[in-house]
Formats: structure tokens, sequence, C-alpha cells
């Protein structure tokens, strides 16, 4: 379960990034957030992950307050940042198990785990070289195999499909879905309003940190004459172009 109530961040003296948002994310469901680039997406994922302390408002992830109960918040989530250039000097195995010691993931489990996610992202081969030698794609998917290796009830992704080649998008798109068929939750943002319609329950889509929608693509057509999520999103968010 995944919940921002009335969440609202100020960068500096008065830039409002995000201003009063909520929604839910229940257990068993794949939620897609986006919006234009600077909507503040980031900035709100960073406040339900507790890198960001949030100017007013709450996040609650499984129950646990993320200000107030962080270290029980942060065990049942999930997290891939938007950037995968983190400790380049590590090997993909090294960093993986740095990881996995913090959420302190048994040696049996660990193993079975990181062989099966490098195998369905094609990375076993390169988990014993440094990350400085990765493409950018491959210290993405090496991002996405070290947080999943952690498997908790809630994975918070920031943008996870970018940069990864169809065969690794597939594979994490139905990873996404097999966790959520679990009973778990997903949230991802994206720009990618296809991923977004195919794979979600519901959709979410803000704008200069403001709720603009929230539900299912198929309500959103309806209220749209039926035009495609595309250019419902271009008008919503309120793009001048042709
Ligand atoms: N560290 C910062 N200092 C000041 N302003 C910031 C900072 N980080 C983000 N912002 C501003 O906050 C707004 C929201 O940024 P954020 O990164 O949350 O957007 P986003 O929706 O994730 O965008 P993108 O789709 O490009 O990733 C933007 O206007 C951005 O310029
Ligand atoms: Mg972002």
């Amino acid at each position: 379960m995944i919940k921002a109530d009335n969440l609202s961040f100020t960068y500096g003296k008065d830039f409002k990034a995000v201003d009063d948002l909520s929604f839910h994310i229940a257990k068993g469901e794949i939620v897609g957030f986006a919006g234009p680039n600077g909507a503040g997406k980031t900035t709100v994922i960073k406040m339900l992950t507790g890198v960001l302390k949030p100017a007013s408002g709450k996040a609650v992830i499984n129950g646990h307050d993320i200000v107030k109960d962080p270290l029980a918040a942060k065990m049942s989530f999930a997290y891939v940042a938007d950037s995968p250039d983190v400790m380049l000097q590590l090997t993909g195995l090294e960093y993986i198990n740095f990881i996995a010691d913090i959420y302190k993931i048994p040696e049996d489990a660990r193993k079975k785990r990181v062989k099966d996610l490098a195998e369905r992202f094609g990375m076993t081969d390169s988990l014993m070289q440094q990350m400085r030698g990765y493409s950018h794609g491959m210290r993405q998917k090496l991002m996405v195999i070290a947080a999943l290796t952690h498997n908790p009830p809630a994975w918070i992704l920031d943008e996870p499909m970018t940069g990864l080649d169809p065969s690794a998008a597939y594979e994490l798109k139905n990873l996404m879905k097999e966790h959520a068929a679990a009973g778990n939750s997903v949230l991802f943002s994206t720009h990618v309003l296809e991923v977004a319609e195919k794979l979600c329950d519901h959709i979410l889509i803000i704008n200069h940190g403001k709720d603009l929608y929230q539900g299912t693509v198929d309500e959103l057509q309806k209220k749209h004459d039926g035009k495609d999520l595309e250019e419902i999103f271009l008008e919503i968010t309120g793009y001048k172009g042709v």
C-alpha cells in the first residue's frame, strides 16, 4: 500500500514543486505516474521514499509513516531512482550485495533471486564487471536487479524503463505485473503513455505539482470523447503545439 496525503514540497523559499497531492495505491495495483518534464514526479517519489521531507502532508508505505517510522517504511519498499550512475567503482554483484546486506536478505534467497533476475535481464555475464564499464541500459538494469532482489510489498520506480532495450523492458513489465498479481503495490513514473495504458490499473497525471487526473485510462477517454491518451495528455497538460 502506498499512500500520499496532501503532500507538498517547496524548493528554496517559494518554488512549490508539489502542491497538496493525495493518492492511494492499494495492494494488487499497478499505477503509472505521468506528467511533463518538471511536473514534480521525482519530487513526489523522493518524498514517498524518505529522500525529501514533505513541507506538509504525509506519505505512508504499508502502514508506516515515512517520516515518523522511516526504518520500517524503508524495509517495506524497493526504490529505483531516476539516475543509475552510482557507485560505479563497484562490480554489479558487489553493488547488489551491498544493497542486499542493508536489507538483510539471507544468502540462499539472495543467490536464487539474483540468478533469476540476472538471467531475465541478460546480465549474468556482466555481474563481475565494474559498473563503470556498463552502458546506460546495463546500469539501469543493474539498479532494477539490486532493488528487486529485496522483494518487498511495494515497488516505487522512477522512470525504470528509460534506456532499457525491448527485451529488458518486456521483462520489467512482466515483473511488475507478477508483483502486483501477488498482492503487492507498484508505482512507476513514465513518459511512455502506451506503457501506462497497457500495464496500469490506474494512472496518475500531474503538472506543476498539482493533481490533474487519477483513475483508469478508460474513464479518462470516456470523459474526452474517446480521444487517444496522447491527445488527452497534451490537452490537459496545456500543450500549445500543433
Ligand atoms: N534540487 C532542486 N532544486 C530546485 N528546484 C528543483 C530541484 N529539483 C527539482 N526542482 C524543480 O522542481 C520541479 C519538479 O521537478 P521534478 O524533478 O520533480 O520533475 P519530474 O516530473 O520528475 O520531471 P522529469 O519528467 O523531467 O523527470 C521542476 O521545476 C524542477 O526544476
Ligand atoms: Mg523525474
